[in-house]
């Protein structure tokens, strides 16, 4: 059950006017886990520094029902996809979107968004809860904060805020809706003097991204074969006997650099000296060359860059591009375009400043991982397709982290971290059945689950739906899956080669044609988990899931709707970075 929003009944009133009544409640939802080592962090910086001890609640476990009673609510959460709810925060939203939700009177809050802006609907999850809770009357205690990937500053930023406003929020007006994006201001009216901002978080125990372990790459083997539309390849880092921890479901962070070429690239394009200083602000100044290298982003089309770039150039062409009501047309231009593509094409005078002003910061990528410490005792292993493309200027393109791993890993140290997904786990009871989702190097995370499950000797019925292009070529971990499956771990292999025939077969295809099985694993209580493309695969995995228990289990569209089994699980394997 989940845990209460009311408070505990009291008799007596408060007698203390020192001491808070209301109560304090930091409600995070999270995709990769950012949002909540965000939330808890906050909740250890809150006690000294808001005074109140507050509690820890993941939307997965809490309803807005619960939040009748007088609280501040301060909510954390990430955006997934297009704009939509982290997993473990979907069941909660649909909840609060339903017309006929709990009105939230009495009840104040905040909202912190972790995003992109490079995607669509930046941090749009956190902007609609934000709505969502004055629309029904909440009462908001300070603009809400949208944050970038980088949103360690910005969100220390809106806990001081937040700190200030729980200070002297009796004491004010209403706060207007609107967002701030990666700075926060002052609160709309402060009457009494603000209260500093708490200091940094202190860093987690064992290696973050800020503090990443420096590894060795010692395996690089490649999945798909000759033929292949992809390149799909096995990496594999040392974790010095287990130094670097993790378990089955953790996602991998590592820190890419950018290639010569593309710094050469840049370089040229600019016109700038290689060996010339900038300073970025986090440390002693550093040669343009390096910074270029290992620190800013040059990669990536942001909107930053194309407003600098049509600023300084004055191009029409590029401010039509940019205009709102053209966001299809601006997407289909950026497809396959870098940015070093788009400074060839409208070339800009700028000196490194305003370059490192306009470039974003570098930032790791997260791979799930697809090994269990307790199969490959000292190791970790990645599934990653690797992006090499030549777009339609004729340019070759590479996505960085890929390429930097499949090219360049060997070169010297790579830093990673464990990015924890403690919601992401082959079911702890070691009967329960298993059912996995994963197309393409969405298969990463259950070639861990499989080999967690056998060496902990859990013997509960698996059942792995696994698609690609072509069985001759992307048949990734065939021989690995197959004695699996002869030896009897896993039950069930299904598989949908898209391209091996006239008519597109999916992964859900599968599903469904498997329809009255699935729904008796559920029945007997089957975990069902799915990774890979979170924009268009995922959702139609979780249509047909829907449809099966509409079809075959008899609930009606709304009861599929609710049902906690038909809520998908999914993790990160992607060359971007997700939040
Ligand atoms: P396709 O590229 O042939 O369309 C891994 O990329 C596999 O997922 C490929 O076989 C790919 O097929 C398939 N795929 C593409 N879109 C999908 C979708 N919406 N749902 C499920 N699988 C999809």
């Amino acid at each position: 059950t989940a845990p209460s929003l009311v408070p505990a009944q009291s008799g007596a009133p408060a007698v203390e006017p020192t001491v808070p009544t209301r109560r304090l409640v930091i409600l995070w939802a999270s995709q990769t886990g950012n949002a909540e080592e965000f939330a808890a962090s906050a909740a250890t910086h809150l006690t000294p520094a808001a005074g109140r001890t507050p509690e820890l609640l993941a939307m997965a476990d809490a309803s807005p029902a619960q939040l009748t009673s007088e609280a501040d609510v301060l909510l954390v959460t990430s955006t997934f996809g297009d704009g939509d709810a982290p997993d473990n925060g979907a069941g909660f939203w649909q909840t609060l979107s339903d017309p006929d939700s709990a009105r939230l009177e009495g009840i104040r809050y905040a909202v912190l968004g972790f995003g992109d802006s490079n995607y669509d609907d930046f941090c749009g999850h956190g902007r609609r809860l934000d709505e969502r809770f004055d629309a029904l009357g909440a009462t908001r205690l300070l603009p809400r904060t949208d944050s970038e990937p980088d949103f360690e500053e910005t969100a220390e930023q809106w806990l001081g805020q937040v700190v200030t406003a729980l200070a002297t929020a009796d004491d004010r007006q209403p706060v207007p809706a609107g967002a701030v994006e990666t700075a926060v201001p002052e609160p709309a009216v402060t009457t009494t003097p603000a209260v500093t901002a708490p200091p940094p978080a202190p860093a987690p125990a064992g290696f973050t991204k800020a503090s990443p372990f420096s590894t060795l790459l010692v395996g690089n083997r490649l999945l798909s074969l000759p033929g292949s539309q992809k390149e799909v390849r096995q990496f594999a880092f040392d974790t010095r006997d287990g130094e670097l921890a993790y378990d089955a479901g953790d996602a991998l962070g590592v820190w890419p650099a950018n290639g010569a070429p593309l710094v050469a690239e840049w370089l040229a394009l600019t016109g700038l000296d290689p060996d010339g200083p900038v300073d970025l602000g986090d440390g002693a100044p550093l040669p343009l060359e390096e910074a270029l290298r290992t620190r800013l982003d040059i990669a990536r089309i942001t909107t930053d860059l194309l407003k600098f770039t049509a600023d300084r150039t004055g191009s029409h062409d590029l401010k039509r591009q940019l205009r709102t009501d053209n966001k299809d047309a601006l997407a289909k231009w950026s497809r396959g375009r870098q940015a070093a593509d788009v400074i060839a094409e409208f070339p800009v005078r700028a000196s490194s400043t305003e370059w490192t002003g306009v470039l974003k910061r570098l930032q790791p990528r997260l791979y799930s991982i697809a090994s269990s410490p307790l199969a490959h005792p000292g190791e970790v292993h990645l599934t990653v397709s690797v992006v090499r493309y030549t777009n339609n200027l004729g340019r070759d393109r590479k996505g960085v982290c890929s390429t930097y791993l499949a090219d360049h890993a060997d070169d010297g140290p790579v830093q990673v971290f464990i990015q924890r997904s403690p919601h992401f786990r082959p079911p702890a009871d070691p009967a329960t059945p298993m059912i996995m989702v994963g197309p393409g190097t969405g298969v990463a995370p259950f070639v861990g689950f499989l080999e967690d499950r056998q060496a902990r000797g859990h013997t509960g019925p698996n059942w792995l739906f696994f698609g690609e292009q072509r069985e001759a070529t992307d048949f990734y971990y065939r021989q690995d899956l197959e004695a699996y499956q002869a030896s009897g771990h896993l039950d069930r292999l299904d598989l949908a080669f898209s391209r091996d025939q006239r008519n597109k077969i999916y992964v859900q295809d599968r599903m469904r044609e498997h329809g009255p099985r699935l729904w008796q694993w559920l029945q007997d209580g089957a975990h069902f988990y799915v990774c890979g493309d979170a924009a268009r695969m995922a959702k139609d995995v979780d249509q047909a899931l829907k449809d099966i228990a509409t079809t075959h289990g008899g609930l009606s569209p709304d009861e599929a709707a609710a049902c906690p089994r038909t809520s998908a699980t999914s993790a990160t394997s992607t060359d971007s970075t997700a939040c």
